[in-house]
């Protein structure tokens, strides 16, 4: 029985959580796999950190690059993170023919097609579940169960910190900035939060499920982003008095024009109906719905973020490609889902092109001719309303208007709302969030 050698790169929460893994359930694997798994190293710059595991038999070392050369290392596991050094580490762990499993969904954005090649070139793999919906093993779902599928959308709430916040933040009134304190504690946030709530995480993560579901290469640097930290309580409130609640959600969709393809990629806050199950996903819970031609919808659901979850699917890469060693593994599917010779360069859709229907909260002088001034201005671009709530006044000398448009293109929404804006009673702090109805 040929043992796969492992070696962890971090030992922060995920990586004490992989060691945790491999090592008690160290009998469980063997039995579901026919070999052993072992986990022989592990590098943390941190090594006096108390992690409530019986490390004992496993070399620490604060040399990364170490683990990265060791001739008894099958397999490197990155769990540190950002872009680099952790590219630097993977690099250095193929050139020396070991495979690799990451967590790592910032590195997959913006460098997997770097990698893919280069592991392919050499015969190895490279595995990423954890990358994307922490425990979930939606990626799997995606390149291997709805194989068969042209993917018709992708719908994500994909972060598990803003799940999190924004759950809060509706059910306890709770405050936007302890919340995200919890978070970091809790071990959800990147170590810059700011990747979390600004929709970047997200982003990175949508750009690889989207590359994977429609055959094209990743383009994370083209998805339209924003993150939450503009949502307010009040807007949360309002959202709810309409029927629908506010969710970060991450969506993909194939176009079609003639011989011409695009892919649309968004992340932002979106209006979801408050009776779809997208809208009954809480806390750290991530969940992504994905629809194919012929399966039509299906959801998968669970923890996206933390020690055990996100853990378990990087045991579970390490545990495929063991599954084949050391002879390769020429029965897992392709990385991404289409073999790379088919993967293809798609275009993102321009964001003035896509079509939604939108939330927009105005801030207005309280005068006579106020709303027929705003409503004539979206009645110019064609656009209508499904729904109009003025908020009793504060002391501030504003008041809020919420509107609910049905569908225009966003290039109409923007130029209405800079005419809408320019408006002397109106503010020009404007908030505009998306709705969508087609979630399950
Ligand atoms: N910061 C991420 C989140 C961790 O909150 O979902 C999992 O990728």
């Amino acid at each position: 029985m040929n043992e796969m050698r492992v070696g962890l790169l971090g030992l922060g929460t995920i990586g004490t959580g992989v060691a945790r893994i491999l090592i008690e359930q160290q009998e469980l694997i063997a039995r579901r796999l026919g070999r052993k798994i072992v986990l022989v190293a592990a590098a943390d710059r941190d090594l006096q950190r108390e992690r409530d595991l019986d490390l004992s038999g496993v070399r620490l070392t604060d040399d990364a690059a170490g683990i990265v050369k060791a001739d008894d290392i099958d397999l490197v596991v990155e769990l540190i993170g950002g872009y680099e050094p952790a590219r630097s580490f993977v690099v250095g762990a193929l050139e020396n023919g070991k495979h690799v499993v990451t967590a790592n969904k910032a590195l997959i954005a913006k460098h997997g097609e770097e990698l893919f090649p280069m592991a392919a070139d050499k015969g190895l793999q490279i595995g990423f579940e954890a990358a994307v919906g922490g425990g979930i093993p939606c990626m799997k779902a995606l390149r291997e169960g709805l194989a068969a599928n042209a993917i018709e959308s992708v719908y994500g709430i994909l972060n598990g910190t803003c799940n999190f916040i924004l759950t809060k933040m509706e059910n306890e009134g709770s405050d936007y900035a302890d919340v995200l304190r919890e978070a970091q504690q809790l071990g959800y946030a990147e170590a810059d939060p700011t990747f979390d709530v600004e929709g970047v995480d997200t982003a990175h993560k949508l750009s690889i499920l989207a590359a994977m579901a429609f055959g094209s290469k990743i383009r994370f640097d083209e998805v339209h982003t924003e993150g939450i930290s503009r949502i307010g309580a009040a807007d949360i409130e309002s959202a709810r008095e309409m029927g629908y609640r506010i969710k970060l959600l991450g969506i993909a969709k194939p176009h079609f024009d003639g011989d011409d393809e695009y892919v649309e990629m968004r992340v932002h806050p979106t209006l979801v109906p408050l009776d779809s199950q997208m809208a009954q996903v809480s806390d750290s819970y991530n969940a992504v719905q994905i629809s194919g031609d012929f399966v039509e919808h299906t959801m998968y659901f669970g923890r996206g973020a933390g020690e055990r979850p996100t853990a378990s699917a990087v045991v579970a890469d390490i545990m495929d490609i063991a599954s084949g060693f050391p002879d390769g593994i020429a029965h897992l599917a392709p990385p991404m889902g289409f073999v790379e010779s088919s993967r293809r360069e798609v275009p993102t859709l321009p964001m003035a092109d896509v079509v939604c229907e939108y939330y927009i909260r105005l801030m207005v002088r309280d005068k006579p001719g106020v709303i027929a001034a705003v409503t004539s201005i979206l009645a110019d671009h064609r656009i209508s309303l499904e729904a109009l709530i003025q908020k009793e006044r504060h002391a501030s000398q504003s008041v809020p208007i919420i509107m609910l448009t049905h569908e225009t293109t966003e290039g109409n929404l923007q130029a209405a709302i800079s005419r809408i804006t320019g408006l002397e009673t109106v503010d020009k702090d404007v908030l505009i969030l998306r709705k969508e109805s087609a979630v399950a």
